[in-house]
């Protein structure tokens, strides 16, 4: 069995991130999205992956490597343009070769594993296996209907008018036989080949097409609003190591991660958080449900249920929260005086600060 994880796409609803980085490699507690898809793929014993990149090709390779670090064997399929998730199949078929493989969506968040379904595909190997999870709205979703045995009996994309409430999340087990369906089926209305089309054709010529329902937390990190609450989900599992240098005017409470190189004083951290290598805290009060990337720096700053990305600085700014802050982004107090504010920031940014 081998994986092929879909990290090429554009990711606009996570402007201003993607400007500069794949929304793949956005941190969820201080790690990139990416790397815990890997390692949830590593989990079920799956270490052969295809990886699909696009124009952030070399930024993901950077980061992820050659995956030996994460105990996984990774082979990059460039991909030219974003024509589907369905052309990412016919774009892997040499990787992929005859065998049965595992889909994953680069930005789909699984935390409490994919084991059992897993488990399930090997038991019974249907011509495919979705995995689906309730959801409110589930308008912009694959949708499937299902009948009293798990079986699916109707996807359809992006519905106007569900006919169900069970949402496909990002992940899903294939035969070869999806091969012929992917040759089969046409772009749809938005340009893109859907493997979600695909997967319909198969059903529609009798193929054995089962789903298996995800209990877990889930959560498609597309916006920032859950790149937020994942990260809040993720921390709420952390268990306290403090390996950085903590002096004695601080004060630590619930889980609390400092990483080794990272410094903290005359500060408070409420846990859950996690502070990475390289950072320096002072006079300041962080957390909870907060993560503080590698070599940042924070003064007089507080902080809660937010993401820093690595590099930045927070200096004599109170009430942060729900934020999250670039890569060497700063943030401070009005160099003009202290009836202004002043603003440099860059395209599709959102600024929200108490009248
Ligand atoms: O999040 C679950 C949903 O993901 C499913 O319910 C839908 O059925 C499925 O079509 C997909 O919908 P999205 O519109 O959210 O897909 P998105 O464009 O965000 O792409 C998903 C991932 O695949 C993302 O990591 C980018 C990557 N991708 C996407 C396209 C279109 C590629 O690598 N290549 C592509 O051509």
């Amino acid at each position: 069995m081998k994986a092929l994880v879909l990290s090429g796409g554009s990711g606009t609803r996570l402007r201003p991130f993607s400007y500069s980085m794949p929304k793949q490699l956005i941190p969820v507690a201080n790690k990139p999205v990416l790397e815990h898809v890997l390692e949830n793929i590593r989990s079920i014993g799956v270490t052969e992956i295809g990886v699909i990149v696009g124009d952030r090709a070399a930024q993901i390779e950077a980061v992820i490597g050659d995956g030996s670090a994460l105990g996984v064997d990774i082979t990059y399929i460039r991909q030219e343009s974003p024509d589907g998730l369905a052309a990412c199949v016919a774009l892997a078929r040499p990787f992929l070769g005859d065998d049965d493989f595992v889909m994953y969506l680069g930005d789909n968040m699984l935390p409490d594993g994919i084991q059992p379904i897993a488990q399930e595909f090997a038991a019974r190997r249907p011509a495919a296996q979705v995995v689906v999870h309730k959801v409110e709205d589930p308008r912009s979703f694959g949708v499937a209907e299902l009948d009293e045995n798990g079986g699916v009996t109707r996807l359809v994309e992006k519905p106007q008018q569900p006919r169900s409430d069970l949402a496909l999340i990002g992940v899903y087990f294939f035969t070869p036989a999806v091969h012929e369906a992917v040759a089969a089926i046409e772009p749809s209305a938005r340009g893109e080949l859907e493997i979600t089309d695909a997967i319909q054709w198969l059903v529609a010529r009798g193929d054995d097409v089962k789903a298996s329902e995800y209990q877990g937390y889930w959560k498609d990190t597309g916006r920032i609003e859950d790149v937020l609450e994942c990260n809040r989900y993720l921390l709420e599992g952390l268990s306290s190591e403090v390996l950085g240098e903590v002096d004695g005017a601080s004060v630590l409470t619930g889980p609390v991660v400092i990483e080794a190189g990272a410094r903290v004083t005359g500060s408070r951290i409420d846990g859950p958080a996690v502070i990475a290598a390289g950072t320096v805290i002072e006079d300041s009060h962080i957390g909870p449900h907060t993560s503080i990337g590698g070599d940042c720096t924070l003064s007089g700053a507080q902080i809660g249920y937010s993401i820093v990305l690595g590099d930045a600085s927070i200096t004599q700014v109170r009430g942060l929260h729900g934020s999250v802050i670039g890569r060497a982004a700063s943030v401070g107090p009005s160099s003009i005086d202290d009836t202004h504010r002043r603003l440099v920031i860059g395209d599709h940014t959102r600024v929200e600060v108490a009248a």
